[in-house]
């Protein structure tokens, strides 16, 4: 499983979520790194994508700690099951990402 969008491309405010931001701080981390974390957690690869060379340590500094099973769970939590960029059970979807490899 690999990760496209890890930060939604930055839409629905997720960099200000509270629940994200109490989690952060706790840890002493940011926002992005404790989503990057629960991605790697639980098993996802992810391809973050910055212009930015302090985000991309930022990015990638995300090995020195843990989340906890609780905070994994309010996380999970957040998560409206709703496709927001493009949705992979559509038709028109399938066929743009199939053509895509020809
Ligand atoms: N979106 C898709 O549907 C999709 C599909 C296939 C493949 N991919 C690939 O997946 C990778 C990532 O996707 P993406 O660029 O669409 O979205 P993304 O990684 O979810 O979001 C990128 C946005 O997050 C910001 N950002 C990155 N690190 C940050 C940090 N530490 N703190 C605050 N903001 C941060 C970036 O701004 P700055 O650049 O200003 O830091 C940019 O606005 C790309 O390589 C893309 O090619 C995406």
């Amino acid at each position: 499983m690999q990760s496209w969008a890890s930060f939604a491309e930055g839409q629905n405010g997720i960099f200000d979520n509270e629940i994200l931001k109490t989690i952060a701080s706790k840890y002493n981390k940011s926002v992005a790194q404790v989503i990057l974390r629960w991605l790697i957690q639980r098993g996802i690869a992810v391809i973050p994508k910055t212009l930015s060379k302090e985000r991309m340590i930022e990015n990638i500094s995300v090995f020195d700690f843990a989340l906890v099973s609780s905070d994994m769970e309010k996380i999970a939590e957040i998560g409206k099951n709703e496709f927001i960029i493009c949705n992979h059970r559509e038709l028109e979807t399938i066929n743009f990402l199939l053509n895509l490899a020809k």
